[in-house]
């Protein structure tokens, strides 16, 4: 068997191998190996074998996989605390397909036709507080904003109205427990995981309390913690508040950090290429009509083409990840059983062999007639590929088209400086602090 190239270039330290590259520039390492090896290389970091998986082709037959050939219980281990027992990665492999069905009900096409209404006015009540005119860092507004969001739609309105202080001080301290350290130690005993397993209790004796109360009322709600609290498994079993808590966090590590700063970059784009795009996209919300519902938001394809090319420059995931259980074969090569798999985002966002100048931001290449992400099935990972792709994909759109759909239609905005860099420190990549924006409210 031939096993893929090894990428020896640069820093290579006995033991840690390529780590400290790996570290401290993931994809400027990633890209580098590209160059020098193609589509497949491997690179050995703190004795693992981390194999790279580029291009259409590579990223189909990812893609392809099944649970138990392409794992993501390993690989997202790190997460087992912060959801807690019997939730998700640290479920078997026939609960966590339970519960990942639980979660697509949650946030099918329907369902979230019935949040729309709540995100506008969540939008609406969040730019009141803007005065008439302002400057804002509009990535630490739209992250206030889009838990906000999230509270209401995913956790219901006891937590919207009365707990959405305290549980975003819980999500807050469960985030900073989520750490560089904590990917390859979940349990290394550091103070910031004290704190996180202190905020998972904390968070699920929160929801049993509204769990309990909903039930004694008799009361149900359109949101998603109802769907959970509803939920039963094939054997009959509700699920106990604690996996209704480990789903509903799951939801918010899933979707909080991706749709800030998807939606900033989305504004941050859309105001560099101002003179270019916010003319039509204006003209795009007068013709969409005067209320932004489920119906208007479908309409707004130019906005639609601008979040996805925002999405495409700049993904908040810059790599997914895999463990293989199986040797695993791509054209000559065998990937061995062991392997860490990594697919790139940010590689295939920027690919010239499917994106006609891929450095430049042009949200038309996503509309009729060059649709460019419709040339290859598995061409571009925005959102992720095959059997887990993103769950929240239309969530994220409705949420993120709602909140320009209502900046676009009230203020008169434009950026202070130029276009931030992104920040490779987190976790999720978002743009560099400062984001400022400065804005004028539309006199209507
Ligand atoms: C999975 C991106 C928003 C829920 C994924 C994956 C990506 C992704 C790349 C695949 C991960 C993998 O293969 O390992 C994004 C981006 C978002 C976004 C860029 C915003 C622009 C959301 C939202 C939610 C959500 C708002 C929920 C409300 C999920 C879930 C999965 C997932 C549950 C796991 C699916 C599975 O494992 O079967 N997302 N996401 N995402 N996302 Fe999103």
């Amino acid at each position: 068997r031939k096993l893929p190239p090894v990428y020896r270039e640069g820093l290579h330290v006995p033991l840690l191998g390529a780590a400290l590259q790996f570290l401290s520039d993931p994809l400027k390492m990633a890209r580098r190996a590209q160059d020098v090896h193609g589509d497949i290389f491997t690179v050995y970091v703190l004795g693992k074998r981390l194999t790279f998986m580029c291009g259409p082709d590579a990223q189909e037959n990812f893609c392809r996989a099944r649970d138990d050939e392409l794992s993501q219980q390993q690989a997202y281990k790190f997460s087992v605390p912060l959801f807690g027992p019997g939730v998700v990665y640290d479920a078997d492999l026939e609960k966590r397909t339970e519960q990942i069905k639980f979660v697509t009900n949650s946030l099918h096409t329907t369902a979230i036709g019935q949040y729309v209404p709540m995100m506008v006015d969540e939008a609406e009540k969040y730019f009141a507080s803007w005065g008439d005119e302002g400057v804002v860092d509009i990535y630490t507004a739209l992250a206030e904003l889009i838990i906000l969001t999230a509270s209401r739609c995913l956790m219901g309105p006891e937590i919207r109205s009365e707990l959405h202080k305290e549980v975003s001080e819980l999500y807050a301290i469960l985030d900073k427990g989520c750490t560089p350290i904590s990917f390859f130690a979940p349990y290394f005993p550091i103070p910031a995981h004290f704190r996180r397993d202190k905020a998972r209790r904390q968070m699920v004796a929160l929801f049993q309390k509204v769990i309990e109360k909903r039930r004694k009322e008799n009361k149900r709600y359109n949101d998603v913690l109802q769907v959970y609290m509803d939920a039963t498994y094939k054997n009959g079993d509700k699920l106990p508040a604690h996996e209704v808590t480990g789903l509903l966090i799951a939801l918010l590590f899933a979707g909080q950090h991706t749709s800030s700063v998807t939606s900033s970059w989305t504004g941050l784009y859309m105001l560099d290429n101002k003179k270019d795009i916010i003319p039509k996209l204006v003209e795009e919300q007068k013709k969409v009509g005067k209320v932004i519902d489920h119906e208007a938001i479908k309409n707004m394809s130019l906005l639609h083409a601008t979040v996805s090319e925002a999405l495409r420059m700049q993904p908040p995931l810059i790599f997914v990840m895999r463990e293989v259980l199986q040797d695993r074969q791509f054209k000559d090569y065998t990937i061995p059983k062991g392997d860490v798999i990594f697919l790139s985002p940010s590689l295939s966002g920027r690919r010239p062999d499917v994106w006609t100048n891929p450095d430049s931001f042009d949200p038309f290449r996503f509309l009729e007639p060059r649709e460019e992400h419709r040339k290859f099935s598995h061409g571009w990972l925005g959102f992720g590929g095959g059997r887990h792709r993103c769950l929240g994909e239309h969530f994220a759109y409705v949420q993120i088209k709602t909140i320009w759909a209502y900046l676009l239609r009230n203020f008169e905005m434009e950026a202070v400086g130029p276009l931030p860099s992104p920040n490779y420190e987190a976790l999720v990549v978002g743009p560099k602090h400062p984001c400022l924006i400065r804005y004028v409210r539309r006199k209507l």
